[in-house]
């Protein structure tokens, strides 16, 4: 803990890369007995990039995302993060694997009645103390931070604003500088462009992959569009009736892969 009561971030000695940020092997869910969705995940997430999951509706990518942290419960098999297996953690253990896990939702998740500064300083509030969050008191650090975060996503000057107030693409975009708040060592994105315009969709997506080249962060997002992923992901993971069913670079994914992942051809341009 520091003076003001923050918990100081792990050491980068203590994030030591092996290359790998997530190692899922043998993932099943199932949440209905014997009707699994996962049907046996094996899927290595670099810690360098942005790693794009694709596959049809239903296919278990939310569901994937969801039991990385938690927020869905695995039927079997592990979740290695940095060595610790996911699968096994509960409490506070829970707790803290969740604070280095950032995530950015397609609803954004924000909270609609407070200023963005606020929705981007309670990225921080499993760091800050409870009496301070409810006092909305937040050390004078977290705000620079803050201020610097939303220049870097293109929202210079919106500090203040109310978080109804602001576009899909601008929600998505503090959604984004909240999640980095955290100071997380993986973000998980389940499908953050689906609500936006063409436009907004790529400038999220570069934000992104920006993200994860500049500071080191590996990203892993759901998305449905392939056109995007192949523009911004390093790598592509194709998902198909709960197995991974491509997992390699963009350029390597043809139309045989496409099919593969979505089935039928009629759609193909
Ligand atoms: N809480 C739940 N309870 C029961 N079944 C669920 C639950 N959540 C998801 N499912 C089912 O699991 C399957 C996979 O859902 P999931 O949301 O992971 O797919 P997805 O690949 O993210 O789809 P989309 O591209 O439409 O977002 C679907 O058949 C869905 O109906
Ligand atoms: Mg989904």
């Amino acid at each position: 803990m520091t003076a003001q009561g923050r918990v100081v971030p792990a050491p980068a000695d203590a994030r030591a890369e092996d290359g790998r940020a997530l190692v899922i092997r043998r993932l099943v869910k199932e949440y209905r007995p014997g009707q699994p969705v996962l049907r046996g995940i094996d899927l290595v997430v670099p810690s360098t990039g942005l790693t794009a999951i694709i596959g049809p509706s239903g296919t278990g990518k939310s569901t994937l995302i969801r039991c990385v942290n938690r927020l869905v419960q695995p039927t079997s098999g592990e979740i290695l993060f940095r060595g610790e297996d996911l699968t096994k953690l509960s409490g506070a253990a829970l707790r803290r694997a969740r604070r280095r896990i950032g995530m950015v939702f397609q609803e954004y998740n924000l909270v609609e009645r407070l200023s963005v500064m606020e929705n981007l300083l309670c990225g921080r509030l499993g760091y800050v103390p409870v009496w301070r969050a409810w006092l909305r008191r937040f050390p004078e650090p977290d705000i620079a931070r803050a201020f610097a975060l939303l220049d870097a996503v293109g929202l210079p000057g919106f500090a203040t604003r109310r978080a109804d107030a602001l576009s899909g693409g601008q929600r998505q975009r503090v959604g984004i500088a909240r999640a980095i708040m955290q100071e997380p060592e993986i973000i998980l994105a389940d499908e953050p462009t689906s609500s936006l315009d063409p436009k907004s969709s790529v400038e999220v997506m570069e934000i992104l992959s920006r993200l994860a080249a500049e500071r080191g962060v590996p990203v892993v997002v759901n998305i449905h569009n392939v056109a995007l992923a192949r523009r911004f992901a390093s790598r592509i993971v194709g998902m198909s009736g709960g197995h991974v069913v491509y997992d390699g670079p963009p350029e390597g994914l043809g139309e045989g892969d496409l099919r593969g992942i979505y089935g039928g051809e009629s759609w193909l341009e």
